[in-house]
């Protein structure tokens, strides 16, 4: 799939988490002090929506029961079992793209 447009960078800024929607599909996208992250957005737990989580320095908290993620690897803080998909992140001419499969 080519690239996504998210939305501009400074629309996106650091400590913000930003809930992408793509057919049927959310994405979380993050950015954690400027450095810019995608993961799945349905939580493994129970479907939680991840992209309407809040950051904790690297990690993404489900706002349904507080599970963590991970954003640079997508795995979870308590459990490497439980793991959700993460996504390239690219800025092109200001603006913020994910690379979805
Ligand atoms: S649904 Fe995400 S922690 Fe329960």
């Amino acid at each position: 799939m080519p690239l996504v447009k998210v939305k501009p960078l400074t629309e996106l800024p650091p400590g913000s988490v930003f809930e992408l929607e793509v057919d049927a599909a959310t994405y979380a996208v993050c950015n954690v002090d400027g450095k810019l992250h995608c993961l799945e957005g349905t939580c493994p737990h129970a479907g939680g929506p991840l992209g309407q989580g809040n950051l904790n320095g690297n990690y993404l908290t489900c706002p349904w029961h507080g599970w963590e993620y991970d954003c640079r690897t997508g795995l979870n803080d308590s459990d490497e079992d439980v793991k959700v998909q993460t996504y390239p992140v690219v800025v092109q001419n200001g603006d913020v793209f994910v690379e979805l499969p």
